[in-house]
């Protein structure tokens, strides 16, 4: 099954809880929130305080995408805040394996991001671990930038491993999504569509989140 998890990144943050309750609204499972550090990419964006505010607001799960150096430092307070899901970058890690149980250990759902130029090679022997793989569709750091159309065969290489190991790892996709690459991703077997530009850009953003599921939905013909 496809989830959409609309990437608050680009929402209006003067009224942020308003955002949030219209994607809610719309059916979207997941709701993706971008930490960004300064350093692993050039950009600034929250904290766990803005997790622990909108938890206040929301039911849908809670998928914390860590683009931040030395992730192991801040699992506590994400989980503390509320957190259902947190992804770190395989870029960020010298001790991946150690990182994913601190993660579970605090109650949620682990994931590992993947930079588009980083190959599959380095969570192999992780990937049984894993709750989900994070395959990165734009270089990580702003919202609104270019799909990397040669991420797709990465796409499809895990998924075909995933499903020849019977595992029940999901793959998400983040950058880029709009209608066009949306069913493109889905084809090549990616399960959680984050989308931030293509929702909150957007006129109607409870009709956009509509738009990219059935777009993602009838390629993969469910
Ligand atoms: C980029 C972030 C994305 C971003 C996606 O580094 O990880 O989640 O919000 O935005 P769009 O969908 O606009 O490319
Ligand atoms: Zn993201």
């Amino acid at each position: 099954m496809i989830q959409i998890a609309p990437s608050i990144l680009s929402a209006d943050f003067s009224r942020l809880g308003d955002q949030v309750q219209l994607v809610e609204e719309a059916g979207a499972e997941v709701l993706h929130i971008d930490i960004m550090d300064g350093h692993f990419v050039p950009n600034l964006t929250f904290g766990p305080a803005l997790v622990k505010s909108l938890r206040g607001h929301s039911k849908m799960r809670f998928d914390v995408h860590l683009m931040v150096e030395e992730p192991e430092k801040f699992i506590v307070d994400f989980a503390d805040a509320g957190a259902n899901h947190i992804t770190f970058h395989l870029e960020t890690s010298r001790h991946a394996h150690r990182v994913i149980q601190q993660i579970k250990e605090h109650g949620m759902t682990a994931g590992i991001a993947l930079n588009p130029a980083t190959p599959l090679d380095g969570i192999k022997y992780i990937l049984q671990d894993l709750d989900m793989v994070l395959l990165m569709t734009v270089n990580p750091g702003f919202g609104g930038q270019k799909f990397i159309p040669n991420v797709l065969p990465k796409i499809q290489v895990l998924h075909r491993h995933l499903e020849q190991t019977h595992s029940s790892c999901l793959i998400e996709v983040d950058g880029g999504i709009n209608l066009e690459t949306a069913a493109a991703v889905a084809k090549a077997g990616a399960h959680i569509l984050v989308a931030g530009a293509a929702v909150f850009a957007q006129a109607d953003p409870k009709l956009a989140v509509a738009k990219i599921r059935h777009a993602a939905v009838l390629i993969k013909g469910e």
